[in-house]
């Protein structure tokens, strides 16, 4: 084992996209665990759109990554060595690992992976804080019924494949809005969403209208911006809008865009709410048992995008902003 943890911590609060020169990379000496603390490996790790919230000053769900800090990441990895009885060498965690190598973390804050069958990066997907993003906030705030129509932007990512999948399983029309005619071949042809519309090429109003001759029954929004003002303008009576994400605004140097044509609610008695995965945390273990069902059974499809190398961690991020991720972005540090 190396004696050396390199680690990305946080330099600098981005302006726009962040830059390489934004992060520190620093090497320093594997901390030995305590009493109670446990040495893991990291395998791979999460990239999400969320670390660029996290890189910002101020108030939000979650305290901001401080300057000087690791910059925080969901990973999965192995035991190193362990001093809390739970946990022993060779064992698969995940936990918010941070961008390093190694981390030497509470027992407390680390989970046991004990099914083999699963590719250890789904647990950062579909089994992981995206899955359990788009099962509650689909079906907790969507409250899909069968027959009903589900638009999901960001269809083709972590979330959004997850969300346009389940609300299939629940024999809802699904629609879903990516950039690109591959992204968007991919969920209808290989996830079996009934239409996709193509932001970046296709009229998106008039192609929305055309796919959801009834209107939006249940809106996810992980974009934001535009694409969101366009599909209030399409919504049913009593539409549910879900507010999961607005990746189009997170690196905005000129302030947010907000969401024009909100009448729309008033008009359709429809809702809007925001939602934030944590607040479920309780109830994982449910999302987690029916969602490993599914997968087993054929219905929920899996994809992991794995770019490699520790070093790239700065460029590998940007993937996400560009849209050059198809499903989850993982990176294999390990
Ligand atoms: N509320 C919560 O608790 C929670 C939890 C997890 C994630 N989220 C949010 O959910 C959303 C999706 O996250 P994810 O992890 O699944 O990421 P992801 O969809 O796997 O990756 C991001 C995707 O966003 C799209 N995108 C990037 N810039 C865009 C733009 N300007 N306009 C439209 N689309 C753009 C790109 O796809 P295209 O090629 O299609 O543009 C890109 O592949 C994010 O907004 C994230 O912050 C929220």
């Amino acid at each position: 084992m190396s004696s050396v943890n390199h680690q990305f911590r946080l330099a600098a609060r981005p302006m726009g996209l962040p830059k390489r020169s934004d992060f520190d990379y620093v090497e320093e000496p594997i901390r030995q665990p305590n009493p109670g603390e446990v040495l893991v490996r990291t395998l791979y790790l999460s990239l999400d759109p969320a670390m660029r919230g996290w890189m910002n000053e101020g108030k939000s769900y979650i305290p901001p990554v401080q300057i000087g800090e690791v910059m925080r990441a969901g990973g999965v990895g192995s035991v190193v060595a362990s001093q809390h009885p739970n946990f022993k060498e060779g064992e698969r965690v995940y936990g918010t690992l941070g961008v390093q190598e190694y981390a030497t973390l509470d027992a407390k804050l680390l989970h046991k992976i004990t099914d083999d069958r699963v590719p250890l990066p789904t647990y950062l997907g579909t089994l992981g804080m995206p899955g359990m993003t788009a099962y509650f906030g689909l079906l907790d705030i969507g409250q899909p019924k069968a027959g009903d129509t589900v638009v999901v932007s960001g269809a083709a990512g972590a979330v959004g494949t997850v969300v346009g999948q389940i609300a299939k399983i629940k024999g809802c029309r699904v629609v879903g809005i990516a950039g690109g005619k591959q992204k968007c071949d991919y969920l209808v042809q290989e996830l079996g969403f009934d239409a996709a519309v193509d932001y970046k090429g296709d009229d998106v109003k008039k192609t929305l209208r055309s796919h959801c001759p009834k209107g939006v029954d249940v809106y996810f929004d992980n974009v934001g911006g535009e694409i969101l003002d366009i599909a209030l303008t399409q919504l049913a009576r009593k539409a549910r809008v879900i507010i999961c994400g607005a990746i189009s605004q997170y690196n905005s140097t000129s302030g947010v865009r907000g969401p024009a044509n909100y009448m729309s609610l008033l008009v359709n008695r429809a809702s809007m709410i925001g939602m934030v995965v944590f607040d479920y945390t309780d109830r994982f273990p449910e999302a987690l048992r029916e969602m490993a069902g599914w997968m087993a059974s054929g219905q929920l499809k899996s994809r992991e995008d794995i770019a490699t190398g520790f070093e790239t961690f700065p460029d590998t991020l940007l993937k996400l902003f560009k849209g050059e991720n198809l499903g989850k972005l993982v990176l294999k540090v390990a």
